[in-house]
């Protein structure tokens, strides 16, 4: 950044850009939030809103300690989304069990298990039968499991309604239904061209997720490799009790609402920008969450939800200023792990714009790892 930005346009009102928005918002700037969608209606309204980084992230990548940094960081942020805006946030911290069918699923969960012990994470390999007394639901093919305490998950739609609310409460300008074209410089200042008219602020973040490498962006000849990684997710209406927390396998992780409603996650497609269902993604999921829970069988079809993940090529976010235009700031390219990294993200993209602070964990993230963007 060249001087601390007052005005700012944030692309993208995703479960990021709207996190974003709020941090700035709430620490005195004025924030222009726009999106072609409502908010949240991108990738957001397809995750089941995990917050597992000891499953997500692998041991020794930086991803791993961002994503517990911004574990640490969920309840203070769901309580002070959910005050400010007004709107209840489904949160619960109920762990995880990740089931293993076979002896080599098994040695995976005890890596697992003997990496958590090394950095004090609380965490127990249980045997199948005890795993069925955790979750009596298991198919009787489980052998083993392995509990993680510290995870849980959200309701990832209300809390992206609650940061959206928070932020206009906050003062931010929340324009939806407008696609963004193209974004410049212009004197001191940045536009950002939409399809229904332009935007000025003195600083823009770039967070439109899958498409942020499609968006016009003048003075810069490359762009950050986004790439959409679609994801089919289904609901299932529940019959009978519920499982107890996030079960995860070797093919499909289940996540449990009070509502009676399980949802099934997840495929991973490289299927550029379709966002459509697809009869073999449906199939395989439900297949997957039959053999671990055959109760599932019995549950209702409810829908598919779809969404575009925002891979990058290293499976790590973009965050941090474009060398080429300072008063850009990339937040995107969360991929698979958007609602857990938010908390931090809003915190460092506002500690970097507003404060000058740049994070050590940036270190990582930066987009110039890709090029001159
Ligand atoms: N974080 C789970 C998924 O992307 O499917």
């Amino acid at each position: 950044m060249t001087s601390r930005p007052t005005d700012v346009v944030v692309v993208g009102a995703g479960i990021i850009g709207c996190a974003v928005a709020c941090e700035l918002a709430r620490r005195g700037a004025s924030v222009q939030l726009v999106d072609e969608r409502q908010a949240g209606m991108g990738a957001t309204q397809a995750s089941a809103g995990m917050l597992a980084p000891y499953k997500e992230a692998s041991a020794g990548s930086p991803l791993l300690d961002f994503a517990v940094r911004s574990l640490d960081l969920f309840d203070d942020f769901v309580t002070r989304a959910s005050s400010d805006s007004g709107v209840a946030v489904p949160y619960r911290r109920t762990g995880t069990i990740d089931v293993a069918l076979q002896e080599g699923a098994m040695g995976k969960l005890r890596a697992t298990a003997a990496l958590l012990a090394s950095r004090g994470v609380a965490a127990e390999i249980v045997d199948g039968h005890t795993a069925r007394g955790e979750e009596p639901h298991l198919t009787a093919d489980v052998i083993g499991g392995l509990l993680i305490p510290a995870h849980g998950f959200v309701a990832a739609g209300d809390l992206t309604r609650a940061l959206a609310t928070s932020a206009r409460r906050h003062g931010t300008q929340v324009i939806e239904g407008g696609r963004v074209v193209r974004i410049a410089p212009a004197g001191g200042d940045m536009l950002v061209a939409t399809e229904r008219g332009t935007l000025t602020g003195n600083a823009v973040v770039l967070a439109a997720g899958s498409w942020s490498g499609q968006i016009d962006i003048a003075g810069l000849v490359a762009r950050v490799p986004v790439r959409p990684v679609r994801g089919q997710l289904l609901r299932l209406g529940w019959n009978g009790a519920a499982l107890r927390r996030v079960t995860w396998s070797d093919r499909c992780y289940l996540v449990p609402w009070d509502d009676g409603t399980l949802l099934v996650g997840a495929t991973a497609e490289d299927a550029g920008f379709d966002e459509r269902a697809t009869a073999a993604g449906v199939r395989d999921l439900l297949e997957a969450a039959c053999d671990v829970v055959p109760h599932a069988w019995a549950a209702g079809f409810l829908g598919a939800r779809v969404g575009l993940r925002p891979a990058t090529p290293d499976d790590l976010p973009i965050i941090g200023a474009s060398h080429v235009l300072p008063n850009l700031f990339y937040a995107t390219g969360h991929y698979r792990s958007g609602i857990l990294l938010a908390p931090l993200t809003a915190q460092l993209v506002a500690d970097a714009m507003l404060d000058g602070r740049i994070d050590p964990a940036l270190a990582a993230l930066r987009p110039q790892r890709f090029g001159d963007v």
